[in-house]
């Protein structure tokens, strides 16, 4: 028996049994927006990214469905779509409603869970400082005890509950919820690979969080949330779901094949990414040569190495090397090719910050991708600053190192602030925030047709939300119907939340909005150039993926545009599904 075996094991003897962390009480709340436009004086951690890092995760209880705890923070939340599973005999009630909607839906969720333990096993202290540590146990057990939910045995894992098409219809409050909301799943005869190896990852990532496993030379150990018996349910998950997607009597296949009504907003376009990172954070949760090399081998069968696109919830191949690299730095017992994967990781890297990536950077300094960023394009750019920011301790040069995490942080930077809109992109953080996201629930509306006027004011502040971003110009409209900019998401806040607990370990400089002026942010005159406003604009432009997309005809969804001129091509599985 290993001796660290034997330290766990005493370890367990000794320490008090609890169940999840015990919240704090008081409870920790959001300060008021006007906060965020006080510099902290020094200390350390530093009061303001601490309470970013408290927003951010605050904003994933205000998306929770199902019953909701005594310990709920968010007074305007209700209990709601309890009776979901139903329609098939489970209990499906509980988890987190995607975005602005009120879906649920498994693959962007398994994809925010896995980004949301890969980072805490990185940046944990980060989560420890801002004493913020209980509610991120509170946070993934409320997601992850859903997905076990959504996988009552090996074969089965529902991937949807409630009809996007039906949901899409719907502008209100938790209370009126269309019913019934129809589950679906994926079986032995309709398997779906994607979905089920990314499942197979988030549980594998947050067992390896659970068992307290940090990786060797980043920058800090996991957050002080271990549970062995948990990990062990969510590594027996992990390893059910990967050889479902591997072995499915059904074979191998996108999810949308088998449940086609997912189709137009989380469409995948592949399954060899989630194959790859499943295996692989398999092979570091128990210690596999065997799991690494099956991820070595589903690199190479699927050409993972030919992407050099974004990182997000249906594109996890630019994180694939960088997990290799951290892996085969930290387990004595799997070998592989270390300096390879190095050389492959730091290729992705070397390109973006070295403006020879499909992206490109806007006037005032966001990593754009044509295509993927023209609807949430902050979401490819925080991804990114994650990544380097995370494989920043493993480079082979300090030049690298330095340029890497310089990179990161102007991005994040731009997203707190500094742009020519002076306003940082997260609700209520700052008197400059957005203030209309588009979230039905927080909105207070009840009329679809009317979003931006019916109320006039958002009725709740829907604190810590990352919304969708900017467009191709850096112009911010803050306009509930317009999704692409204003939107929510589950994905959107996970990137953020990883930086946000870097910064609270790493600096004592504020974030960048406690230095804008109160009323510095002006709407733009005219409409954003986007899916929703496109009078006066250019035709869009597509990129190579998404040309790639169209040619084999996944999803193509017109949409006709607020009574006025030309229809958009909407590009379903590249981004989110609303079309108000
Ligand atoms: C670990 O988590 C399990 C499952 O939630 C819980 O029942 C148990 O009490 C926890 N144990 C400790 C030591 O915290
Ligand atoms: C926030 O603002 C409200 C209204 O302006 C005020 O009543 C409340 O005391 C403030 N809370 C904090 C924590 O500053
Ligand atoms: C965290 O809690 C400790 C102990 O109560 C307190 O001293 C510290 O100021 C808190 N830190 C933050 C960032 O709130
Ligand atoms: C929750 O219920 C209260 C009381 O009925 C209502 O005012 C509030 O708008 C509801 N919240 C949402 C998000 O619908
Ligand atoms: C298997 O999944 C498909 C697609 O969701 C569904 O139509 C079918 O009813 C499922 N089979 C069983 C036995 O539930
Ligand atoms: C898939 O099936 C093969 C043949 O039965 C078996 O050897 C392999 O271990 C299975 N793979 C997984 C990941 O379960
Ligand atoms: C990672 O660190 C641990 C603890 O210091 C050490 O035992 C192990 O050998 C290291 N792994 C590698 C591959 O160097
Ligand atoms: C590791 O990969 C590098 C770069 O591809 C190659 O030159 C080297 O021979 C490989 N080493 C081993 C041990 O396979
Ligand atoms: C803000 O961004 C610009 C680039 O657009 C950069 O030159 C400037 O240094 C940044 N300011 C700060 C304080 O980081």
């Amino acid at each position: 028996m290993h001796v660290s075996v034997i330290v766990v094991l005493l370890l367990n003897l000794v320490l008090p049994c609890l169940s999840q962390l015990s919240l704090p009480n008081p409870p920790s709340l959001p300060p008021n927006a006007s906060s965020g436009a006080v510099p902290s004086l020094g200390g350390y951690p530093n009061r303001q990214w601490a309470s970013l890092l408290g927003n951010l995760l605050y904003f994933y209880e205000a998306q929770r469905s199902g019953n909701l705890p005594t310990s709920n923070r968010v007074p305007w939340r209700n209990s709601s779509a309890l009776d979901d599973g139903k329609d098939a005999g489970v209990d499906l009630s509980g988890g987190y409603y995607d975005a602005g909607d009120y879906i649920k839906a498994t693959f962007p969720l398994s994809f925010t869970l896995m980004s949301i333990c890969w980072g805490a096993t990185d940046f944990g202290r980060g989560y420890d400082l801002a004493n913020q540590t209980a509610y991120l146990d509170d946070m993934l057990r409320w997601g992850l005890d859903w997905l076990i939910k959504a996988h009552p045995n090996d074969d089965t894992l529902y991937v949807l509950v409630g009809d996007p098409d039906v949901d899409n219809d719907y502008w209100g409050g938790d209370q009126n919820i269309p019913t019934p909301r129809a589950s679906f799943q994926i079986n032995a005869t309709k398997p779906g690979t994607d979905v089920a190896a990314g499942a197979a990852a988030a549980f594998a990532a947050c067992s390896n969080l659970y068992r307290n496993k940090g990786f060797n030379n980043t920058f800090s150990g996991p957050a002080t949330l271990a549970n062995a018996s948990y990990a062990d349910v969510l590594l027996t998950h992990a390893k059910s779901l990967y050889s479902f997607a591997v072995n499915a009597t059904g074979g191998r296949k996108i999810y949308q094949k088998s449940v086609p009504v997912i189709a137009s907003s989380y469409g995948s376009s592949d399954y060899g990414d989630e194959l790859a990172i499943a295996a692989l954070l398999l092979s570091w949760a128990t210690d596999s040569q065997d799991f690494h090399d099956q991820a070595a081998a589903h690199w190479t069968k699927y050409n993972l190495n030919e992407q050099d696109g974004v990182f997000n919830w249906d594109s996890k191949a630019p994180g694939v090397p960088i997990l290799f690299t951290q892996v085969l730095q930290s387990s004595s017992s799997i070998s592989g090719n270390l300096s390879e994967w190095q050389s492959i990781a730091e290729g992705y890297l070397d390109k973006i910050v070295g403006r020879r990536s499909p992206g490109r950077m806007t006037k005032d300094g966001l990593l754009y991708y044509n295509g993927d960023s023209d609807d949430a394009s902050l979401n490819p750019a925080l991804n990114a600053a994650m990544l380097l920011t995370r494989y920043a301790p493993y480079a082979s040069s300090n030049d690298k190192r330095v340029a890497y995490l310089k990179f990161a942080q102007s991005q994040v930077d731009y997203t707190l602030g500094n742009n020519s809109m002076s306003a940082p992109y997260v609700v209520g953080v700052n008197p400059n925030s957005p203030s209309n996201p588009h979230s039905a629930a927080a909105s207070g509306g009840n009329d679809a047709s009317t979003i931006d006027t019916n109320p006039v004011n958002t009725a709740y502040v829907l604190y810590g939300a990352v919304i969708g971003g900017p467009d191709a110009n850096d112009k911010f409209f803050d306009i509930r119907s317009d999704w692409p900019q204003t939107e929510v998401g589950l994905d959107y806040n996970a990137p953020l939340l990883a930086l946000a607990a870097y910064n609270t370990m790493q600096t004592t400089v504020d974030p960048f909005y406690t230095s804008l002026k109160a009323g510095a942010y002006v709407k733009p005159a005219g409409f954003p150039c986007d899916a929703v406003f496109s009078q006066g604009c250019p035709s869009p432009k597509l990129s190579p993926g998404a040309r790639v997309a169209m040619a084999i005809g996944i999803t193509i969804v017109g949409l006709i545009l607020i009574g006025l001129v030309a229809y958009w091509y909407y590009l379903g599985q590249k981004h989110k599904r609303n079309t108000f």
